[in-house]
């Protein structure tokens, strides 16, 4: 059994409603499994919802709904979500299914027979809504803090606490020596700052059950529960587990709740995540696996967050962008091609409407209209049928298809979508430069007219393949429009010369519609 490629996102929290932020790390996380499978590796991607915490618990009894409930009608909503954004997710994880509990479970009692925990007691600051312990660094110079921490209170209670500190400069070493492990190079920069610079606090694993009930019992503390970061973080090992991947049933052993057939999934070969939950995917996760003996996995993926015209998204301002309504006026992929191509995997960004609607206007009259012509003019002039091969753009075609594959395998998605834009363009100017519409209508250039018409044709059939994993359905409607068997998700047939002579074509509708404004 060969192991897949193993790509995951964060878990969203349950209690809100999808955003833009949520949907661009899952559409990157998509373009890249996509990407992969297209490559011909086989491909396992993860995404799904964190729904344990004092958040849920006071929002369910709110709503005078149990958690679970209260949960169970969210997850319907946030897996509406995922289809709509057309991802192909393998699975969808819920922190309250019974193979992730029992994963998370495996992995306590593991450790603290270990005597990787402590019990002591805490005195301080406690921030429900970032469900963190607060500390007198915390403050600001005012003496308050910040109030992104929501209402602050102060208790006094006993927990247990995992050995981090133990870890410190074993993590340290680790990072300098695995450059890739955190890309972009900042973030691995900013883990080391803060790695070197500050001495690690061992970590509060457990919650007790008179604070907090809606979380996975401690299997060795019936009087508490599991921390909600410990229990999250898991997501990415319960799931392999529950398809009773080697590396982990080696480490935790068989566990009860096994689907299908055995998949080997661990180590992750990517975890993609925003920047603000940085320290807990590359301080606390890898140190948790590094006590239970596991692999780490290969690499955070680290990407900015997005803004609403240069300010924070907030529901108190009103300024969130919904993604549904979005994609309702103007399809799923003008979505996906707008995040993807104005941001790429690091920086924040901006989200303006304006902008969103010169991109569509872009897609439509550079991809739209070199598609839509090419195969009108090919239907007007040859019955649309296609002409016998000829190469005339095959070298700069190729040049990208190579370009493309590099790209998409060191996951640059902005610059490998900029790279197969370079190809939608030259194919434009050659319309232009060499003029089917005035070859047409003198009968002595025939032949000139065919090599044209195939180099345009060719060109439409590759760059569907190349905007299989950004643009789905646009590249399936490419592909369909010359009745090529779809979908285009293979890379290999990527090969110029795949159009063959007296293939016959569909009838070309418009990729993206002119929209009143
Ligand atoms: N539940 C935790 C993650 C646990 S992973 C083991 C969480 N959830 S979240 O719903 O708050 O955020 C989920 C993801 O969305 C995070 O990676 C976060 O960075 C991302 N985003 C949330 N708002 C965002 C933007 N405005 N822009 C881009 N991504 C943002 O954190």
């Amino acid at each position: 059994m060969s192991k897949r490629f193993y790509i995951t996102t964060a878990i969203d929290y349950v209690n809100g409603s999808p955003h833009l932020g949520h949907a661009y790390e899952k559409i990157v996380a998509d373009v890249i499994a996509r990407a992969r499978r297209s490559l011909g590796q086989e491909t396992f991607f993860l995404t799904g919802l964190d729904e344990h915490g004092q958040k849920v618990q006071q929002a369910a009894v709110a709503e005078g709904k149990t958690p679970q409930s209260y949960c169970d009608d969210f997850a319907k909503i946030w897996k509406a979500f995922a289809a709509r954004l057309e991802l192909t997710n393998d699975d969808f994880v819920r922190t309250t299914d019974p193979r992730h509990k029992q994963v998370v479970q495996a992995i306590l009692s593991k450790l603290h027979g270990e005597g990787h925990f402590y019990k002591a007691i805490y005195r301080g600051f406690y921030s429900t809504k970032e469900e963190t312990f607060l500390t007198e660094k915390d403050r600001r110079p005012d003496g308050t803090f910040d109030p992104s921490y929501g209402e602050v209170t102060e208790l006094e209670e006993m927990n247990y606490y995992f050995k981090l500190k133990d870890h410190q400069s074993w993590l340290i070493d680790y990072l300098e020596k695995n450059p890739s492990f955190v890309s972009p190079e900042t973030r691995r920069n900013e883990v080391l700052g803060f790695l070197k610079h500050s001495e690690l606090e061992d970590l509060c694993i457990s919650r007790p059950l008179a604070r907090l009930n809606w979380g996975i019992p401690l299997p060795f503390d019936p009087n508490y529960v599991t921390y909600v970061w410990f229990d999250a973080l898991v997501n990415y090992a319960s799931i392999p587990a529950a398809h009773a991947d080697p590396t982990l049933i080696q480490a935790l052993g068989p566990q009860p709740s096994i689907s299908g057939s055995s998949l080997a999934l661990w180590p992750a070969d990517i975890h993609v995540i925003g920047k603000d939950i940085l320290k807990f995917h590359s301080v606390y996760w890898p140190i948790m696996l590094k006590a239970m003996g596991l692999p780490l996995p290969k690499k955070m993926l680290v990407h900015g967050w997005w803004q609403k015209d240069g300010e924070k998204m907030s529901k108190t301002t009103g300024n969130v962008v919904d993604p549904i309504a979005v994609i309702d006026e103007w399809g799923v992929d003008s979505f996906r091609y707008y995040v993807l191509r104005e941001l790429d995997i690091g920086p924040d960004g901006n989200w303006t409407d304006a902008g969103f609607k010169s991109r569509y206007e872009e897609l439509a009259n550079s991809l739209g209209n070199l598609v839509n012509r090419s195969l009108s003019m090919l239907k007007r002039y040859r019955n649309g049928v296609a002409p016998a091969p000829f190469n005339e753009l095959s070298g700069e075609a190729e040049k990208v298809i190579a370009e493309t594959r590099s790209l998409l395998e060191q996951n640059q998605l902005q610059a490998a979508l900029l790279s197969i834009w370079s190809l939608v363009t030259r194919a434009n100017q050659y319309v232009e430069q060499t003029a089917p519409f005035k070859l047409a209508k003198d009968p002595g250039q025939s032949t000139r007219l065919d090599e044209v018409l195939y180099n345009l044709t060719e060109v439409s059939r590759i760059l569907a393949i190349l905007l299989w994993p950004f643009l789905p359905g646009t590249a399936t409607k490419i592909y369909a429009q010359p009745g090529l068997p779809g979908p285009p998700s293979k890379f290999s047939a990527a090969t110029w010369g795949g159009l063959t002579a007296g293939h016959p074509i569909g009838i070309p509708s418009p990729l993206f519609p002119k929209k009143e404004s």
